[in-house]
């Protein structure tokens, strides 16, 4: 994966210029003489030993290079020579490196290509045949570059049960994707409705623990004496009622993700014996004496501002640390440029298939009513409203009385432009303060007025903030 980040994008500007060849030649004569032979085709950069070698390699990324194997402070061997070709393949390891030998040194050639090198020279180089050597290499990187190229734009594809093409959205899903790689603990925020558990879900999935468990938890819906013993499980005897050893979730989950929904619910209580998992990967069962080793992956989601419930005492603040080491925040539906139509349509077609109702499609008033509506409820109230509008729709086309949504223009309709402008203005400030829960200075700042401004439109258009 380090690799990808090192490579130049593909259609840069650079492309314009010739492409970058290292040459690492101890010997000035020979090194001269190949860059006076190659200047014309290509950019050669020239380093006389491994250090050198190495920067150069790690600064200009050149896609081939030619490596002399005998280099200082050994030039007689090929130790530096080769330190030089594992260091640059496990940097960077598309580069294509031709190791040059000195005469009778074939036996180090081959063993070079079976270390990786992309081709061997014997010197004396014959610069003719090194010329049709390094046109080879160049297009075999070429091909190769654009290849990976096709392979990342198609992983940038959203995921399939997960749709968006605004930017805010497309962030999230590169989180996903950088986070699947690895084994850290996930923390995902954001407000109800916004996704949360289809993020865990496609962490899940697109991880190597994809054919373990993905268990989920609500820590909100269990009461904590019960949560206890549901997490952790307990022994036979534990408790009143503990008639048999019961396994937790932790343990059933094993080799795959627990995803512990609302953890901002989570008792104090709870919340070390969570840290202490998060800490060592031990749980003990409730009632039990043994700390049991589990493999599993910890994803947590809160809609609530955790920060908050730490400076209330209510959270850890060295739980909030371990379980965030990875944190992806959802933004709103409201805030998902162009993703509330795309959501909508999509949702349309699955529902009215399902329902054998042939709908077209939305009214314009109904597209006005989805765009500027607020969403609290975020994609779940979407896939709700539009469920709904299925099944109640008469025509052909979802109307914003389908949706149960009133929208200003219908409101507005036949009052003239004056009066029409000044209602959608009323309207538009009136969400602006909700969703700042009426903090005027955040309010002209989001709506890019001043505050005098903001406070003068509020009484001109009779908006009281309460
Ligand atoms: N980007 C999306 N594309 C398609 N469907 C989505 C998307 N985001 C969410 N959904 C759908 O919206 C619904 C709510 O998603 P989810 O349950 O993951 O949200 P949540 O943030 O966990 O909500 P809550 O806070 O209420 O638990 C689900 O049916 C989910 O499939
Ligand atoms: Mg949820």
């Amino acid at each position: 994966m380090t690799q990808y980040s090192n490579i130049p994008p593909f259609q840069s500007s650079r492309e314009k210029e010739k492409p970058r060849l290292l040459v690492v030649e101890d010997d000035s004569s020979i090194a001269t003489q190949m860059k006076w032979a190659l200047a014309q085709d290509y950019e050669v950069l020239l380093a006389e030993d491994r250090p050198n070698a190495l920067e150069l390699f790690r600064q200009e990324i050149p896609p081939v290079v030619t490596l002399d194997l005998g280099l200082p402070p050994h030039p007689s061997e090929a130790k530096e020579g080769f330190a030089a070709l594992s260091e640059m393949l496990s940097h960077d390891g598309f580069a294509k490196v031709i190791v040059i030998t000195g005469q009778g040194e074939k036996d180090n050639a081959l063993k070079a290509v079976g270390e990786g090198a992309y081709d061997f020279f014997c010197k004396p180089i014959q610069i003719d045949e090194l010329k049709v050597v390094l046109q080879r290499a160049f297009y075999v990187s070429q091909l190769e570059r654009e290849n990976r190229e096709l392979q990342l734009r198609s992983n940038s594809e959203p995921f399939a049960a997960m749709l968006g093409t605004s930017p805010q959205i497309q962030e999230v899903f590169a989180s996903i994707r950088k986070v699947a790689a690895t084994d850290a603990p996930v923390l995902i925020t954001g407000e109800s409705g916004t996704g949360k558990e289809l993020v865990a879900k496609a962490i899940h999935q697109l991880s190597t623990r994809k054919t373990g468990p993905f268990s989920v938890i609500n820590c909100s819906a269990i009461p904590e004496t019960l949560l206890e013993s549901e997490l952790f499980g307990h022994e036979k005897g534990a408790f009143t009622g503990a008639h048999i050893q019961r396994k937790g979730r932790f343990e059933t989950a094993r080799g795959g993700t627990l995803f512990l929904d609302e953890i901002g619910e989570l008792s104090l209580p709870l919340q070390v014996k969570l840290l202490r998992f998060l800490q060592e990967q031990r749980i003990e069962r409730v009632g039990g004496r043994e700390e049991i080793f589990i493999d599993v992956r910890v994803m947590a989601a809160t809609n609530r501002d955790l920060k908050d419930a730490m400076k209330e005492g209510r959270f850890r603040e060295d739980l909030y640390y371990r379980l965030g080491v990875v944190t992806i925040p959802l933004p709103p539906l409201r805030d998902r440029e162009g993703d509330i139509l795309l959501l909508a349509a999509s949702l349309l077609h699955r529902y009215s298939d399902e329902n054998k109702k042939k709908i077209s499609g939305f009214t314009t008033q109904a597209i006005g009513a989805l765009e500027t509506y607020h969403w609290p409820g975020n994609v779940r109230e979407l896939e709700n409203r539009i469920k709904r509008a299925v099944i109640m729709a008469e025509g052909s086309k979802i109307t914003p009385k389908d949706l149960e949504l009133s929208f200003q223009y219908t409101k507005l309709e036949g009052r003239g432009l004056r009066e029409a402008r000044k209602g959608l203005e009323k309207d538009f400030i009136l969400r602006a303060l909700q969703r700042n829960k009426g903090n005027v200075t955040k309010t002209a700042e989001e709506l890019g007025v001043s505050r005098p401004t903001l406070y003068g439109l509020m009484e001109k258009l009779g908006i009281k903030n309460r």
